[in-house]
């Protein structure tokens, strides 16, 4: 089956879980908000846990909650990202984004609950032994908490007053936060699911998330708004810190190759049974949206 096909297959999944886990919530604002957030967008990090268990043997229905959860998760962390406080965004995903649809308290409610969403979808027997659910909670608060994604997200807003451009390395930490920690917990969730080691596929994630973040910074300042579903450009207007503004767009968009070749390469000892996360390592930075 072709990538394209695959991460659609996935994707309907993927929402049909998340359908599902948010079924039974009484029909107020807040559900609404949550329902319309956790829709659309490319999957990729619900893709990541379904073909990286797919890969070691699970199925995707052992898997999908996990894949919902992480999707969950990052439907929260956009709500959140999109506030006035933070990136003050209008459009997410070709639509009004939740707080200007609705408003600011319920933009802030509605990410909460579906934080904590994604950690119930965690507890889904399906995922396995109570161990190996366990290890999937503590890994999602590791990656979304004060050591992941909210780091990353704090250096991302503070770095817009520095007094200094942030040097590479301060990038690096930035974005591994930010985007990094989630993709990277995405890609290790199925090798936690099938009880196995990580290592290969946490390295291959690392490179993926930088890879993805450049491309993610890239389509900031050559994509179509049409095409992304965000405003386009608005990056340099608020002084962000990315990969572009410090090594430029050909720069980056070396980096980004250059991290596509290394993820390939960590991926070598699974020989054959990598090409579908090979090709998603390509679509990261080929994508347009
Ligand atoms: C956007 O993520 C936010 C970043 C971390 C750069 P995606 O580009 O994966 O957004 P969706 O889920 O496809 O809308
Ligand atoms: C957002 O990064 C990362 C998280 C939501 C954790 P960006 O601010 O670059 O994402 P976009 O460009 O708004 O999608
Ligand atoms: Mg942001
Ligand atoms: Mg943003
Ligand atoms: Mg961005």
């Amino acid at each position: 089956m072709s990538f394209s096909k695959l991460i659609a297959q996935d994707a309907a999944l993927i929402q049909a879980r998340l359908d599902r886990a948010m079924s039974g919530l009484a029909n107020e604002p807040v559900t609404q908000a949550m329902r319309y957030a956790a829709n659309g967008g490319k999957r990729l990090r619900g893709f990541l846990v379904l073909e990286s268990a797919r890969m070691l043997g699970i199925n995707p229905e052992a898997a999908v909650s996990a894949a919902a959860s992480v999707e969950a998760l990052h439907a929260y962390s956009l709500v959140h990202d999109d506030m006035p406080c933070m990136d003050d965004d209008d459009l997410r995903r070709g639509q009004p984004t939740v707080h200007v649809k609705w408003d600011e308290a319920t933009a802030v409610l509605a990410g909460d609950a579906l934080q904590t969403l994604a950690f119930e979808l965690l507890c889904d027997p399906a995922l396995g032994s109570a161990e190996i659910r366990i290890g999937l909670v503590a890994g999602l608060a590791q990656a979304s908490g004060a050591a992941g994604m909210v780091l990353g997200q704090a250096l991302d807003i503070a770095a817009e007053t520095a007094d200094t451009p942030l040097n590479l390395d301060q990038i690096t930490r930035l974005q591994s936060g930010k985007t990094g920690a989630l993709i990277r917990f995405s890609a290790e969730a199925g090798a936690i699911i099938a009880g196995q080691d990580r290592k290969a596929l946490r390295a291959y994630a690392d490179c993926l998330g930088l890879a993805f973040q450049i491309a993610d910074d890239v389509l900031d300042v050559v994509g179509d708004a049409t095409k992304t579903g965000k405003r386009v450009g608005k990056d340099a207007e608020a002084g962000k810190a990315t990969f572009v503004s410090l090594l430029g767009l050909e720069g980056a968009q070396t980096r980004a190759r250059d991290l596509v070749a290394q993820a390939e390469k960590h991926l070598l000892p699974y020989g054959k049974r990598a090409v579908n996360l090979i090709e998603a390592a390509h679509f990261v930075i080929s994508r347009e949206s």
